[in-house]
């Protein structure tokens, strides 16, 4: 491989959406941000110099980071932040991936306008175990708040309650033609009939799952976070924040008299305010010289038919039917043999609310989220740097429990008591663990899909179920041939999901929902995997210029 180099500036840039302007932070004055494209195999440095008040870091959502976890990005965990005039060199490389991976601010809320599209190319001369697309498309779901998002988180943490939601949901940070003042900000995708067209999907959005499609058009989606599967062709694709998905679209054998909407509305289980609205952006069939003499305006606009709001039968279905290529090219190698076995409980809960505050959660308390009942506490230093200088105490315990410390009915009546512990708490593995760890999403407060992203890993999608996993008769039903292989997954409603993935890569690895707002009230962990015995097994030194505290 080569290496590759990027310069990201961080600056604020003033941009206007719904008829409202405000200034964001941005990459090189870009929203959405510039793309970053690699081979499999190449080394990528990425310069990031914050210009801004706010401090800095950046995730390279996906990338295994093996033995470069100091390039990993989430502020606090990997990294102190990058404060102003400060830089920081992001250096890594591309192992054992190709497809769609992104990139995204790694503090606060502040991936609401930080983000990108992180593309891995084959390696030269490998081809896609598909037929070459005639082009290929990122396609970025976002969403967009008319206030300053850093302030709402800001506010919703001090009094528990329910943070504002967005005004938008954005494809490639243009909202589209079904909001006010919008039209003229809409994604337009200009294909030509009779050709394949590959799109790069990331839901980059902080707070939705989302439903995307095309109307008239069939999908066939090929890869799942950088990971081929086994082609399947749908109408509509279900994406979590964090997941990416490459997706082929087969435009019209002609040129059809007639414009298409793509649309994106979210998919919600719980209870709570949400943005209800949906995006559109549109698909039109360039005029050859014959038709010029048409308008798009003229021409009938479909809509697709978007499952409803809560439909966890789509959600269930369309993820049982993501699984892994498992070729001999491609093989699935998901561990058979597992060393621990971890059992997490994921959800919401209640904390005590702050002296002189007014809180919003039930009976005077503020919303919190829990990893087993411990919602996580953000050092002031970065755990990584803790771990690699032996200066761990009073930095984080590594007792994580390997299942919850209180039994309870996860689905089933909630118990009267909904107040979590609190705590930074590290879950240590040896090199090269094969773990298997089963989340279950309780009903505390609700139950509800929780996205969970594990940085560092790859996982494989073992078994999924709802009501509370039985450890005796659940584990009969596991795919160990060709489940799918992935970085984020959705924890089902009342339900639970088992992941496997074998803990070779040393350094500390933050595991948390990919909903922002369950992220802040507490629903994150991180795992410490130790250095292995040979030279090739150990987490490398850290850059001379990684950040300080
Ligand atoms: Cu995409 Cu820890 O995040």
């Amino acid at each position: 491989g080569i290496t590759r180099h990027y310069e990201f500036n961080i600056k604020m840039q003033n941009v206007t959406r719904l008829c409202h302007t405000k200034s964001i932070v941005t990459v090189n004055g870009q929203f959405p941000g510039p793309r970053v494209v690699a081979r499999e195999g190449d080394r990528l440095q990425i310069k990031v110099t914050n210009h801004v008040s706010n401090n800095i870091t950046i995730h390279w959502h996906g990338i295994r980071q093996l033995r470069s976890g100091w390039a990993d990005g989430p502020a606090y965990v990997t990294q102190c932040p990058i404060q102003t005039g400060q830089s920081y060199l992001y250096n890594f490389t591309v192992v054992g991936q190709r497809g769609t991976l992104w990139w995204h601010a790694h503090i606060s809320w502040l991936r609401a306008t930080l983000y990108g599209p992180l593309i891995i190319l084959p390696k030269k001369g490998v081809p896609y175990p598909f037929a070459k697309p005639y082009k290929e498309v990122p396609i970025i779901l976002g969403e967009w708040f008319n206030a300053d998002t850093e302030a709402i988180i800001t506010q919703a943490l001090q009094t528990g309650g329910g943070p504002n939601v967005s005004d938008a949901y954005t494809i490639n940070g243009l909202p589209g033609p079904l909001y006010n003042c919008s039209a003229k900000d809409t994604f337009k995708l200009r294909v030509k009939p009779g050709k394949t067209y590959l799109l790069r999907m990331i839901n980059a959005a902080l707070n939705d799952e989302l439903f995307f499609s095309i109307a008239n058009h069939t999908l066939t989606v090929v890869d799942a976070d950088a990971i081929y599967v086994k082609p399947f062709e749908t109408d509509t694709i279900l994406i979590t924040p964090g997941q990416t998905s490459n997706i082929l679209l087969k435009t019209k054998p002609n040129y059809p008299t007639a414009t298409f909407l793509m649309t994106a509305r979210p998919y919600v289980t719980g209870q709570g305010t949400f943005d209800n609205s949906t995006v559109a952006g549109i698909l039109e069939y360039e005029s050859p010289v014959l038709h010029s003499v048409f308008s798009t305006k003229k021409l009938p606009l479909y809509k697709p038919i978007l499952p409803p709001l809560n439909d966890t039968s789509f959600a269930t279905n369309f993820s049982k039917k993501l699984r892994s290529l498992a070729s001999t090219q491609y093989p699935a190698n998901v561990p058979h043999r597992v060393d621990k076995h971890f059992f997490f409980t994921v959800g919401l809960g209640t904390t005590p609310c702050d002296q002189n505050k007014t809180c919003q959660g039930p009976n005077g308390t503020k919303f919190a989220a829990s990893v087993s009942n411990i919602s996580y506490v953000q050092p002031t230093t970065a755990l990584l740097q803790a771990h690699y200088t032996g200066q761990s105490g009073g930095v984080y315990d590594p007792d994580f429990p390997i299942s919850p410390f209180d039994w309870f009915n996860y689905t089933g009546n909630p118990p009267n008591n909904t107040v979590v512990g609190n705590g930074t708490k590290l879950m240590v593995l040896n090199f090269n663990t094969s773990v298997e760890l089963v989340m279950q999403d309780t009903s505390i407060l609700g139950a509800e899909s929780h996205p969970l992203h594990l940085h560092g890993f790859n996982f494989f999608v073992v078994g999924q179920g709802f009501g509370n996993y039985d450890p005796v008769k659940d584990p009969k039903k596991f795919n160990l041939v060709d489940p799918v292989e992935r970085n984020t997954v959705g924890v089902p409603s009342g339900g639970w999901v088992a992941i496997r993935f074998l803990a070779d890569n040393p350094g500390v690895w933050f595991m948390h929902c990919h909903l922002e707002v369950h992220t802040s009230w507490g629903l994150k962990m991180a795992w410490l995997v130790l250095d292995g015995k040979l030279p090739n097994q150990k987490l490398l030194p850290p850059p001379s210029d990684l950040p300080k505290c």
